[in-house]
């Protein structure tokens, strides 16, 4: 939630450079913008309302500059409570959640709050402490004491060079180049300055100043040695390139990313498969997107290597907690592996001694680096706030995974997964050209009009159905509900009229018979399936994939919701009220 970016260095446009690395971090948060840039002995701020993309601002020479892209939590979306926040000397941007703001906003009564964040309260705090007596390290790291909940800071000083970030939670990165110095909530807003990169850990914070950075402990203030990373992210991955926006290039890209997911040794899959096994309980914990990639590999594990696993969304885990203890499996699955519902349970679960294995796109992310052992799924940077191509490879992971299981009893188990797999990529390849885009579009315009949209499918589907639904509401803003196909004529079917169209994923017997029973209501029958039923208006032909169905499924009701939302005018790829990592509670 929110992007964050930094730069200190050498060059004189740092506001410029600022302004175009929020742009990249646009999918993080888009309700409003600021950037603090440094002018001699001055702070100067420039927010507005809305979203930064198209802005052409010019800011004055400077050497240092911060911003922020919001995705409101505390206040409406107003230029007043946009980031940042100027409190006396202080300049300060944030990403998360002060949870106990309020109180610690009665302590601050000599000043007048110009807004409705808990952002303020920390700036406020800060200068207090600053004022004082106390150096900004020291100012720092008292006021962190006082925040409970998750944040990733960054704070400009007046008459004080340099920048300070320091995080609790919430991501923050460094960039390091020759004479300059990044710091950014994600790799793509410096990746055309440098591959080389310091992660800022959770309960440590930094100070730069040009090339210079120097690490020490939130708590203690002990200097703290960091290891410089080099990211194989390249630019045109974290670009749009030819195509009109990310989530169509990322259902593209799908062609090669099933493929890379299942780079895995086997070894590597036997070691993660083990833990499965020697554990007492196995829970998959995720959210959105990664949590129906999770109750399908529900199925997967139950078909192929018999082997029940419990799957519950993140935010409902306190409720199972007592039965998490040591020798408790917990598998995390998630594209940005920063999801604070998720590594919530990680943290507590971690600390009764569970084991954690995980399942992410950034292997260095906070999930990957909590866990036991870590399966990334290569997905390469996924921009747009639909999951897509993440979500298919982690599918398709978690697929191999459950071959890997099945392995302890059934050798070649794996081999024949991965052959599996490879025979989905090559069928999901030839899917994925213009000729069937098009014919996607020519259905999503006979029902973009509808107000209500259901889908159905049942086994691996059913989550499959829910997915659709995530995908259809988040990018179309049109009322889609998933159902298990046997489902619906225990209620739902009261809602079906004439022309309601309904997604059908699959053709075997019981499922076609359903969407007859929804065709003789009125429904407008859309099948996504390896055949075409008769009962079918429209047919979304998908290969047949051999227990991996699940995976090909989806990428026709992607592109329909990618076309869903074009024909409405709607931006793609930063829907309403979405932000593409979910940091806070
Ligand atoms: O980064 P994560 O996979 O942990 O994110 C989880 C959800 O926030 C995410 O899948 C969300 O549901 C997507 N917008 C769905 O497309």
């Amino acid at each position: 939630m929110c992007g964050i970016f930094a730069v200190s260095g050498e060059r004189n446009d740092a506001g410029s450079m600022v302004l175009k690395g929020l742009k990249k971090l646009e999918y993080r948060g888009y309700d409003s913008w600021g950037i603090a840039v440094r002018e001699g002995e001055k702070i100067d701020v420039e927010k507005q309302v809305g979203k930064i993309s198209g802005v052409k601002q010019k800011f004055p020479p400077a050497t240092e500059a911060m911003g922020h892209t919001r995705w409101a939590t505390h206040g409406g979306v107003t230029k007043e409570n946009a980031h940042p926040h100027q409190v006396g000397k202080v300049t300060l941007v944030h990403n998360g959640i002060f949870e106990n703001y309020l109180e610690a906003k009665k302590s601050l009564d000599d000043w007048k709050f110009h807004s409705e964040t808990d952002t303020e309260v920390i700036a406020a705090l800060l200068d207090r402490e600053i004022q004082g007596g106390k150096n900004t390290a020291e100012a720092i790291r008292a006021v962190a004491e006082k925040i409970e909940g998750r944040f990733a800071i960054l704070v400009m000083v007046e008459g004080e060079p340099g920048i300070w970030a320091a995080r609790r939670g919430s991501p923050l990165i460094l960039g390091r180049g020759e004479t300059e110095t990044f710091i950014a909530s994600d790799i793509p807003a410096f990746l055309e300055y440098t591959t080389t990169v310091n992660y800022l850990d959770d309960g440590e914070m930094v100070h730069i100043h040009g090339a210079q950075a120097n690490f020490s402990n939130l708590k203690t203030g002990t200097p703290v040695d960091k290891r410089n990373i080099t990211v194989d992210w390249t630019t045109e991955e974290a670009e749009k390139g030819e195509f009109a926006h990310f989530m169509i290039k990322e259902i593209f890209e799908q062609k090669q990313t099933i493929i890379r997911a299942i780079n895995h040794e086997d070894e590597k899959l036997r070691q993660a498969a083990a833990l499965l096994k020697q554990a007492n309980g196995v829970y998959f914990i995720a959210c959105g997107t990664a949590h129906k990639v999770a109750a399908a590999a529900e199925y997967f594990f139950a078909d192929i290597s018999g082997r029940k696993i419990n799957v519950v969304p993140a935010g409902e885990m306190p409720y199972f907690e007592r039965f998490v203890h040591e020798g408790t499996a917990l598998i995390a699955i998630s594209q940005s592996g920063e999801t604070a519902d998720v590594l919530e349970v990680l943290e507590r679960g971690k600390k009764k001694g569970a084991k954690i294995l995980s399942i992410t796109n950034v292997e260095t992310s906070s999930v990957a680096r909590i866990a036991d052992a870590h399966l990334p799924i290569f997905a390469g940077p996924e921009k747009a706030v639909a999951s897509t191509k993440a979500a298919t490879a982690q599918m398709a992971l978690c697929f191999l995974l459950a071959h890997a299981d099945a392995e302890m009893r059934e050798r070649g188990s794996i081999n024949r997964g991965r052959e599996i797999l490879r025979t989905t990529a090559s069928s999901i390849n030839d899917l994925l050209n213009p000729r069937y885009e098009e014919h996607v579009r020519d259905v999503a315009e006979k029902i973009v009009d509808r107000p209500n949209l259901f889908i159905i499918g049942r086994g691996a589907l059913y989550p499959m159905a829910l997915e659709a639904a995530i995908k259809i509401q988040e990018v179309s803003y049109i009322h889609a509900q998933g159902f298990a196909a046997g489902e619906l004529k225990h209620g739902p079917i009261a809602l079906i009229e004439n022309r309601v169209p309904c997604l059908v994923l699959g053709d075997d017997p019981e499922t076609v018979s359903n969407a007859m029973e929804l065709k003789a209501r009125g429904a407008r029958i859309i099948g996504i399936a390896p055949t075409p039923a008769e009962v079918f208006d429209e047919w979304l032909r998908v290969p047949d994939c051999n227990g991996s169905q699940a995976i090909a499924s989806i990428i026709p009701v992607q592109i329909l919701a990618y076309h869903l939302a074009i024909l409405k005018g709607l931006d793609p790829d930063m829907p309403r009220n979405l932000a593409k990592s979910v940091t806070v509670k």
